[in-house]
């Protein structure tokens, strides 16, 4: 059941129900809106938590199961909160070969975070990912969708303090 109380919408916000219903007459029923109002939800908050997508499902009165399904299923939908730069590490075979569980223990012991922890200043998440489609960049790492490779501890190195400063211009 649809709720209809503003208050009611934390994560719905009225600009992320605007794309909804804009997107609405281009698929064939709600279960196919489904991906690209989760989208609009991730491309508005930066994630997906539960409280989200029960709103969803109760936005498009559909069944809760329909929507968690699909944000488990993807990896591309993210159930924990990231940081700005998101970076992910392929760790399949091209890339392991050429050294991806080393570089991301280098990234994680410089970064002093957790493998899809966030760090403290909110500026990086890093999570190994299955084959990221462009194994011919191998060892290569996505940042934010932007593909980087071949990479090696003096690239990550830079990328590091690029990103930090890029950070710190938009900050001040
Ligand atoms: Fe790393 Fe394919 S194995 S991109």
């Amino acid at each position: 059941m649809a709720l209809h109380a503003e208050s009611a919408y934390r994560f719905l916000t009225p600009e992320v129900r605007a794309r909804i219903e804009a997107l609405r007459p281009r698929y064939p029923d709600r279960r196919a809106l489904l991906m690209p109002a989760l989208w609009a939800i991730q491309e508005t908050h930066g994630w997906i938590p539960l409280e989200a997508q029960a709103e969803l499902a109760a936005y498009l009165e559909v069944p809760s199961v329909w929507v968690h399904e699909v944000v488990s299923f993807y990896n591309m939908y993210r159930e924990r909160p990231v940081g700005r730069y998101l970076i992910y590490v392929c760790g399949n075979i091209a890339c392991s070969l050429r050294g991806a569980r080393r570089l991301l223990r280098f990234l994680l012991d410089r970064l002093g975070v957790a493998e899809r922890a966030v760090t403290p200043d909110g500026l990086f998440t890093v999570e190994r990912v299955q084959c990221l489609g462009a194994c011919e960049l191998a060892p290569v790492i996505q940042v934010n969708g932007e593909f980087i490779g071949p990479v090696d501890e003096a690239r990550l190195e830079d990328l590091i303090t690029t990103l930090r400063a890029k950070a710190r211009e938009v900050a001040s």
